[in-house]
């Protein structure tokens, strides 16, 4: 005999489950008709893409890329399609990775597929899971999920980023997270920057041993994201630090503060953080990130900047970018913490028949509403009327159509609100043209 065996959800994955689940729909939804008011279209991209990817884009040297990854082999044996003189194509042992952004695939497959022939900027958004292996904690999990938006073409106008933080702006209040900060930064380009990081290296060598173990390595091989410390000790040493606005060239001193008058312009309320470095390598100029409250310390809901010249660095053309990701999971829960939460269309009719002479007529009405948009439950055997009712209201029906001999024998049906047990009786026409008239009303 086989041993019993209960299986668990793997730490750091979790299950959506109903009622959550049309929460979430509703959520995604949502984002959708937002993007696309803004001539968004969807992407769909592999969960998996070669680990080289990740390293070339995030960066070898980030927490992400360094330590986060699922990370296996394509088996020995398999079989890699290039054709003759290809390059690039992913070969049997090579190491492949969960996805852990959507960034670095949407690039790819912006250059796989020629995408800057096509018409105007390219505007992209993809909804789906992530991986990174972190510590699993309240809105920390190892399967997330992201609404990943980017946008990709020639221009990189401030007045892209001001209309991007715009429909972030909008898609949060139209899902009801008002009560968000959204911080903003500039950290420079190649022509600035890396004097910056020379300047900031010497000054924090200087104060090294009054620095954790963190921020000591980091020193070496990404001294920017020293600035990103949480570490109460360090506080008081990285605000002496110099800050990045004092350094950066005319260009990118003109890009910000256009971007600071196009947020005006459109009403747009941010707050500077000269500290906000962003924990992936691809940024350059613009770098953004949301904050919601009831998330405790991974509060941060999104977080996206510009990345010029990282199509060209994973070897496409020229190309400016900007693009963010808003993470569902928080966005959710700090939706839910704060109570205000949408009115989801739930079951609409139970049809509670009994007598098996019933059966025909109630199977052909479940149809007929079905088809006219309502959401149905047809018990699949015969149960007494209480019975029935009973379950109707446990499952939170709005109406129970009560069908038995009398009903069928006159072609009328009894509807019954369950809210207050009011009952009319109807024709068939007449039901269905009230029910889809009552519906329409719920939906506003
Ligand atoms: P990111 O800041 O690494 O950026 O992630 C964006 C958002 O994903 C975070 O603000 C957070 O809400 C959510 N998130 C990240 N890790 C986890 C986790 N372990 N559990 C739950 N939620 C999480 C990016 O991923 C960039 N690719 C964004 C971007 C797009 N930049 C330009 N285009």
């Amino acid at each position: 005999m086989t041993e019993k065996k209960q299986f668990r959800a793997i730490k750091g994955t979790r299950d959506i489950l109903p009622p959550d689940s049309s929460l979430w729909n509703w959520f995604e939804q949502t984002a959708r008709e937002v993007f696309e008011s803004y001539r968004f279209h969807e992407i769909r991209l592999p969960i998996f893409e070669q680990t080289d990817l990740f390293a070339r884009s995030v960066g070898a040297e980030t927490d992400i890329v360094s330590k986060e990854m699922f990370t296996f082999r394509l088996a020995e044996g398999f079989q890699g399609s290039a054709k003759d003189g290809e390059q690039g194509v992913p070969q049997a042992g090579e190491q492949v990775s969960l996805r852990p952004e959507a960034t670095a695939s949407t690039m790819r497959a912006y250059i796989e597929h020629n995408m800057q022939a096509l018409p105007g900027n390219v505007k992209l958004y993809s909804v789906g899971p992530m991986f990174r292996r972190e510590r699993p904690q309240k809105g920390r999990y190892r399967q997330f999920y992201q609404l990943n938006v980017e946008v990709l073409g020639q221009s990189d106008a401030p007045a892209i980023d001001a209309e991007l933080l715009e429909m972030l702006l909008v898609f949060l209040k139209r899902v009801g997270l008002t009560r968000t900060t959204l911080y903003i930064n500039s950290i420079g380009d190649k022509n600035c920057r890396p004097q910056y990081v020379e300047l900031l290296r010497a000054e924090l060598r200087k104060v090294k041993n009054s620095l954790g173990p963190d921020s000591q390595r980091r020193i070496e091989t990404n001294p920017l994201r020293v600035l990103d410390s949480k570490l109460p000790h360090e506080q008081e040493i990285i605000a002496k630090l110099p800050r990045i606005s004092d350094h950066l060239c005319a260009e990118c001193r003109a890009h910000f503060a256009k971007l600071k008058n196009e947020l005006k312009l459109r009403g747009i309320a941010y707050e500077e953080n000269w500290r906000l470095v962003r924990g992936l390598d691809y940024y350059t100029r613009t770098t953004f990130e949301v904050t919601a409250e009831g998330l405790g310390s991974q509060n941060a809901v999104c977080g996206g900047g510009r990345y010029d010249g990282l199509v060209e660095l994973l070897g496409g053309p020229p190309t400016k970018g900007i693009g963010f990701a808003i993470g569902s999971d928080r966005a959710i829960l700090s939706i839910e913490e704060s109570g205000n939460l949408p009115v989801l269309p739930g079951l609409d009719v139970f049809v509670a028949w009994m007598g098996e002479p019933t059966y025909p007529a109630a199977v052909a009405i479940a149809r007929k509403l079905r088809d006219a948009g309502l959401s149905v439950e047809l018990p699949g055997e015969e149960m007494k009327f209480k019975k029935s009712l009973n379950l109707a209201d446990k499952l939170g029906a709005r109406y129970a159509l009560v069908m038995g001999s009398d009903e069928v024998a006159s072609g009328t049906f009894t509807l019954k609100r369950l809210a207050d047990a009011e009952q009319q009786k109807l024709s068939e026409y007449d039901l269905l043209e009230y029910l889809e008239s009552e519906k329409r009303g719920t939906r506003g």
